[in-house]
């Protein structure tokens, strides 16, 4: 959407993936306090969102209110407080007559609830679509986006309709990120099957309008480190929204460190916007590659359940020839010159993301491209 947000992909943190519903005015205050205290807002995580469950009933005239008991003070409120922090503040509603947890929808009260939203300062819009009427997706998405723009202040539209209605196709017309894939979980396999589900539609992320697949859950259950930096690395390198997800209030160190490696976050929020494509899916590996505003980027992405020795291939997987110079992002070590290919040792489940410099782009027939990428 050409409201002149989300240039680079937004960053910030959401209140579901960790809180779901066990969400209250304190605990959205402390967790503005702990995006400064941290050093998250100074790294670009600006956006504090609100997901499902801050909502009351209407009142007489149509106005939607906040949950007297868990929110009592109004959005506005923490609105005000976000933003005397230098933060951006986000809410939630949902393209049907209840969201997903029952509360107050936004279906036929478009106009009125953008206007006070707006009212509020309110700066991002998630979108939600349970309990709809059954109409059409870009239908019911686009009247909320008309009636956001019609207020005048620029808010950043998340369109969540969980990717049914192919909503790659119309999303840039209509908001800034839509949802690819359903509910990412607290599980491996939930990360392994959201990935697989992005081969087919990088090329529809761009500045303006982001390919969603949903927020991060580093920092929640069990995952090993490398699982963590791996998911980390991958959601920055398709240009996902990075939405933090967990409890920062209290953040582990090693969290803190993946979540604010810079060179991982600048991969992220490279001024080009492109995202990474397939270049290799093999039984035990994937190979994802792609173009960055000063060079080029290639992640080393272990599925295996043993440590995997993996080589890029220069031409076959950059379309680069010559000499190339590499830095590894995750040891934030310049490895050196190379020429035709470089081959690294990948921990179980761990990724290599490596930043390319130089080389010459070759031209590959698309079919003999193709062709060598082992898709399983
Ligand atoms: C479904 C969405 O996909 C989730 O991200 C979350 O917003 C829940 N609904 C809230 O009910």
């Amino acid at each position: 959407l050409e409201n002149g947000l989300g240039r680079t992909p937004p960053m910030g943190w959401n209140s579901w993936n960790h809180f779901g519903c066990n969400v209250d005015e304190n605990l959205i205050k402390e967790t503005a306090d702990a995006l400064v205290k941290f050093g998250f807002a100074d790294a670009g995580y600006k956006y504090l969102n609100v997901d499902d469950c801050w909502e009351g009933e209407r009142d007489e005239n149509g106005y939607l209110t906040s949950d007297p008991i868990t929110f009592p003070n109004g959005m506005k409120m923490l609105a005000d407080y976000a933003h005397s922090k230098r933060l951006l503040f986000g809410i939630y509603s949902d393209a049907g007559y209840y969201t997903c947890a029952k509360r107050v929808g936004s279906l036929g009260y478009e106009k009125k609830d953008a206007e006070i939203f707006a009212s509020w300062g309110i700066d991002y819009l998630k979108y939600d679509n349970c309990n709809n009427d059954g109409s059409l997706e870009k239908q019911r998405y686009t009247k909320m986006r008309d009636a956001l723009i019609a207020t005048g202040r620029p808010i950043f539209f998340s369109i969540c309709e969980w990717g049914n209605s192919k909503p790659y196709l119309w999303g840039a017309e209509v908001g800034n990120s839509w949802r690819t894939t359903g509910d990412i979980r607290v599980a491996w396999d939930s990360i392994l099957s959201i990935l697989r589900r992005q081969q087919a539609i990088t090329q529809y992320s761009r500045p303006g309008g982001w390919n969603d697949p949903d927020m991060l859950q580093v920092g929640n259950g069990q995952f090993s480190l490398d699982e963590q930096k791996s998911h980390f690395s991958l959601w920055a390198a398709l240009k996902a929204p990075l939405l933090l997800g967990f409890d920062i209030r209290n953040p582990p160190n090693d969290t803190l460190k993946i979540v604010l490696n810079p060179e991982i976050i600048a991969l992220n929020q490279d001024p080009l916007g492109k995202s990474v494509n397939i270049a290799q899916r093999s039984r035990f590996f994937d190979i994802w590659t792609g173009e960055l505003s000063d060079g080029h980027v290639a992640l080393l992405f272990n599925r295996a359940e043993i440590a995997m020795t993996i080589t890029l291939d220069l031409k076959y997987h950059c379309k680069l020839e010559g000499e190339i110079f590499i830095r590894d992002l995750w040891e934030r070590k310049d490895l050196g010159y190379f020429t035709k290919s470089f081959t690294a040792k990948v921990p179980k489940h761990g990724i290599k993301v490596l930043k390319i410099k130089g080389g010459t782009p070759v031209n590959i027939n698309e079919s003999v491209f193709l062709q060598h990428i082992e898709i399983y």
